[in-house]
């Protein structure tokens, strides 16, 4: 193959110039990073996030939409999708990611904290899958990533109800997946392993918003032990990862999860 052609196709593959894409979770961390790197890949981007003030931050920078919502609303997601269709004319990247972090130990674990989290992490997703996976079949093309996590690979002390939710969002994944491939359109999640954004950073930081240097110290340093490649990762590794999916680098690619965890799953 010449190289003109190779080189052509790299920056082809990778684009997604007249492409529309949805991010939820957009108004932190992996979500902010992920909606930056798809806009910055050519899409027409909208964010999503129940944090009003944060995501119309991030779609500000972006020249994106910003859209305030809770995804454990089903009606709002629907809305969210059926806007961006609507502004746009289709829908080619749904990329669910919005979640928060547990740390009750499963005896402990209440009804209502369950019920929130799953809510969150699984009904959420969930919630995006339906709404896209509808309009992208009827189109005959998309690509829906889903946020799973290292979790599921590593059983945690407290942190089995959220490892349980991500698992039931891989599930969801591969089982979508098989229901949608005829239609053209693609599902995947990507497991991310220890990321430094806003959820890990508030395990170390005090009510009163000052840092514990210390504890600080510890869990980075468990962080980077925990993977091959001695670091921890960062959201714009994560959003790599989504653009790959996302993208027309991937076109043979479903029902896969992609660990990106610098090969924290190996039995090293
Ligand atoms: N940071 C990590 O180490 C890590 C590792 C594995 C998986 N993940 C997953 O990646 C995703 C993003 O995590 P992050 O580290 O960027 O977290 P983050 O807290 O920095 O960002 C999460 C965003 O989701 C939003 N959000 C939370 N609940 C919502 C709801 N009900 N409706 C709408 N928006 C909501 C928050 O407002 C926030 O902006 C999450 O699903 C998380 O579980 C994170």
């Amino acid at each position: 193959m010449p190289s003109s052609y190779a080189a052509a196709m790299v920056g082809q593959r990778f684009e997604l110039k007249g492409r529309v894409a949805v991010v939820t979770g957009a108004g932190s961390g992996i979500g902010r990073a992920t909606a930056e790197l798809l806009a910055e890949a050519g899409a027409t981007v909208t964010c999503a996030d129940r944090d009003g003030d944060a995501v119309r931050r991030t779609a500000d920078a972006i020249g994106a939409v910003a859209v305030e919502l809770d995804v454990t609303d089903r009606a709002a997601v629907d809305a969210l999708v059926a806007g961006a269709v609507e502004q746009f004319g289709r829908l080619d990247v749904m990329a669910n990611i919005a979640g928060i972090v547990d740390w009750s130990p499963l005896l402990e674990m209440t009804d209502d904290h369950l019920d929130r989290l799953l809510s969150i992490n699984f009904r959420g997703v969930l919630h995006g899958c339906q709404a896209a996976g509808r309009v992208m079949v009827a189109q005959g093309s998309g690509s829906i990533v889903n946020m799973s996590s290292a979790a599921i690979d590593h059983p945690g002390h407290g942190l089995g109800a959220y490892a349980i939710s991500k698992a039931a969002v891989a599930q969801l994944t591969r089982s979508l997946a098989v229901e949608v491939a005829s239609a053209n359109v693609r599902v995947n999640a990507v497991l991310p392993g220890w990321i430094l954004t806003e959820m890990t950073q508030a395990r170390f930081t005090r009510p009163d918003g000052t840092v514990d240097e210390a504890l600080r110290d510890k869990l980075l340093d468990a962080g980077r032990k925990s993977s091959p490649l001695g670091r921890v990762g960062t959201p714009e590794d994560i959003a790599a990862a989504v653009l790959y999916l996302a993208s027309d680098a991937s076109t043979f690619v479903t029902g896969q999860l992609l660990r990106a965890n610098g090969g924290a799953d190996m039995p090293w």
